[in-house]
């Protein structure tokens, strides 16, 4: 079957996409419809955590979807309500709200942000302060939240009430004025080039926010759901956000977002202020208990640390005449590298059977399943070090 052609002739052309077509996958292997074997380093962007063909999440699944594959949300659901409790038991936070993707879970915490402001202080309190270099997502508002220029074209008018800031102490003062609600923020920013926000800026944001009631929202979209070591990135930190959306890695392979907030929200929406067809699907939620279960097995988030560390440990020993440095926390990584070829070495490693991302033309990204093994990693980095050094 010609599937290339398929794609051309049938698919909008929204992405730039490497001509192979995957047909399945066992752990950290994926194979393509010419039985050729790739190490995967990319988890479907941060989303197959727990690899590929993982018993038991396929168990969570299909008996799931033999029992009841939808409900409408005027009824209730096993998986559902057994991920509430145990999500937000996990995280500390009050309530959450289910969605199915990362742009629809920032659409949610925006609104939530904006309703709880409204309440209190009427009209007008509705802007949302995020960083520059973020990205939070591809609808008309999460294009907006997004704080970079270049997605910002074309598909005006846009919501409005969005604002700012670098991450930069002075610049975030600059920019809060009596029109801000909320701070949204990546602990680490994945698109935007793989860049854990420095600890003194997240404290001053929490400084601030208290004392101007702010309300402090992560976007844990990427860089939650275990992907750092902690349950979520911001974890790291040691602060307590109000608001939280997550999404991706959350149900293994499945489509689900969620938006979780603390006690002071738990409130503020009412029926008929929000809602979603497919949120809290038993399916998708069946797939989510089964990754929030893994995640809580004693020593998991621990490991995904100390992968983490063995990578950096690599590079760093491997010194690259390339690689100006390696940064992020647990399994998500960036190369830096010193020319402007990330998608140059994206190719060659995928020539090479090896998945990996790009953060912008500079920068390689590495968001490798969570199960991975050390000698899985030690295999497919030096044979990605090779690839870096030859550029
Ligand atoms: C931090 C962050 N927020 C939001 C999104 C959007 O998520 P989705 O593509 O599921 O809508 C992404 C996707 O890459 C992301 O990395």
């Amino acid at each position: 079957m010609d599937y290339l052609s398929y794609s051309k002739n049938y698919l909008m052309n929204t992405y730039g996409q490497f001509p192979v077509v995957f047909t399945h996958g066992k752990g950290c292997k994926l194979y393509d419809t010419e039985e050729k074997e790739y190490l995967d380093l990319t988890s479907g962007i941060g989303v197959s955590s727990l690899g590929y063909g993982n018993e038991e999440w396929i168990k969570a699944v299909t008996d799931q979807a033999k029992n009841l594959a939808h409900i409408s949300n005027i009824f209730l659901n096993i998986p559902e309500l057994t991920l509430a409790k145990k999500l937000t038991e996990a995280s500390g936070m009050s309530k959450v709200f289910f969605g199915n993707s990362g742009a629809e879970a920032n659409e949610g915490s925006i609104k939530l942000a904006r309703k709880y402001s409204y309440l209190k202080y009427g009209k007008g309190r509705s802007t949302i302060l995020t960083l520059n270099k973020s990205f939070h997502g591809r609808t008309i508002t999460t294009l907006k939240a997004t704080g970079q220029e270049k997605f910002h074209k074309y598909f005006d008018p846009f919501t409005e009430g969005f604002k700012y800031t670098d991450v930069d102490v002075k610049s975030l003062e600059a920019a809060i004025d009596p029109t801000v609600c909320a701070i949204m923020m990546e602990a680490i920013q994945g698109e935007g080039g793989v860049y854990p926000l420095p600890k003194e800026f997240i404290d001053k944001v929490f400084e601030i926010s208290k004392k101007k009631d702010i309300l402090v929202i992560f976007d844990e979209v990427q860089c939650g759901m275990g992907r750092t070591g902690k349950l979520f990135g911001y974890m790291n930190y040691g602060v307590e956000p109000d608001i939280v959306s997550t999404a991706k890695g959350l149900a293994g392979g499945l489509p689900i977002g969620a938006v979780l907030c603390n006690k002071k929200l738990e409130n503020t929406f009412v029926p008929g202020d929000h809602g979603s067809t497919f949120g809290g699907n038993p399916i998708s939620t069946a797939g989510a208990n089964c990754v929030v279960d893994t995640l809580k097995k004693p020593g998991f988030l621990d490991d995904v640390a100390k992968k983490g560390a063995f990578i950096k440990n690599f590079f760093k020993k491997a010194s690259s005449k390339n690689v100006l440095e390696i940064r992020g926390i647990g399994l998500m990584l960036g190369i830096q590298l010193n020319s402007e070829k990330s998608s140059e070495v994206q190719k060659k490693a995928l020539e090479n059977g090896i998945l990996v991302l790009t953060a912008g033309s500079s920068v390689v990204r590495l968001l490798p399943p969570l199960v991975i093994s050390e000698q899985e990693l030690e295999s497919v980095l030096s044979s990605l070090v090779k690839i870096i050094d030859e550029i």
